[in-house]
């Protein structure tokens, strides 16, 4: 099935996350003035770092009633929530520690709870939230993508890529030799709005493989992200985008 899908590049990571932050700001102020509500949930790594910081930062900061927001994450490693590899951590320190959003509509993972708890509890917190034909929806899911292809936790040659029965999955990375915790594709699938973030040339082989290659979600588990009830935005700067035939440049 054909999905709505749009590749956006930018010049660098300052340009692809301020792109991005007036996106947020767009989008956030249409559902609330709509449902007085915008969900997001946040990906980890590094890439997000920037645009985080900007949405803390005027004008954005001021251009969203952070009091409706409710903030939710795609994966988490499984550790403390003020250990240096805890996505959460990373959020908190750039973005959720400098805007009045109140504690409540922040919906860390619990990476210090045994996995499958956490998945589990996880899995729990969920059902509060709208559904849609059955699973969560989302208003926007940002994601990043490592360079072998992977998205939130769902890594090559893992079970999680291919799970369509959980909304939550815990489980060992071999590669990593260690645990995570991870939203499935049917629940990454059912939002609003799906952002890819990818930025710098390391990711440019793989970036070409996973949008203009052969479908093989297993190996390149970013492409098992096709939101059929919603739209899909890769925002990748030049250096990602190197190797791309086809992309429509943001100006
Ligand atoms: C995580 C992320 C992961 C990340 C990619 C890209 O927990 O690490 O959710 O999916 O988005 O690994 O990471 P970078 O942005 O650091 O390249």
């Amino acid at each position: 099935m054909e999905i709505d899908r749009e590749i956006i590049v930018l010049k660098d990571i300052d340009e692809l996350s301020r792109e991005v932050a007036g996106r947020f700001v767009r989008l956030a102020s249409e559902a609330i003035k709509e449902r007085r509500t915008f969900s997001v949930v946040l990906s980890g790594g590094s890439t997000p770092r920037k645009l985080y910081s900007l949405l803390a930062e005027l004008p954005w900061r001021d251009q969203v009633q952070w009091e409706d927001v409710c903030f939710l994450w795609g994966d988490e490693r499984c550790v403390p929530p003020d250990h240096p590899d805890s996505n959460y951590r990373m959020a908190y320190e750039v973005l959720l520690s400098r805007i009045p959003v109140p504690g409540a509509n922040v919906h860390r993972m619990h990476g210090e709870e045994e996995p499958e708890t956490a998945a589990h509890n996880y899995a729990d917190s969920l059902k509060q939230f709208p559904h849609l034909e059955g699973w969560p929806r989302f208003d926007l899911v940002l994601l990043g993508m490592g360079e072998d292809g992977h998205t939130a936790s769902l890594f090559p040659g893992t079970a999680a890529v291919e799970n369509h029965d959980d909304t939550v999955v815990a489980h060992r990375v071999e590669k990593l030799g260690a645990y995570r915790l991870t939203l499935t594709p049917p629940v990454l699938n059912n939002a609003a709005n799906v952002f890819f973030l990818v930025s710098g040339g390391e990711k440019a082989k793989v970036l070409k493989k996973v949008l203009e290659g052969d479908f093989m979600p297993s190996e390149l588990p970013s492409q098992a992200i096709r939101p059929e009830n919603g739209k899909l935005i890769w925002f990748v700067d030049g250096d990602a985008a190197r190797r791309l035939r086809q992309a429509r440049t943001a100006r």
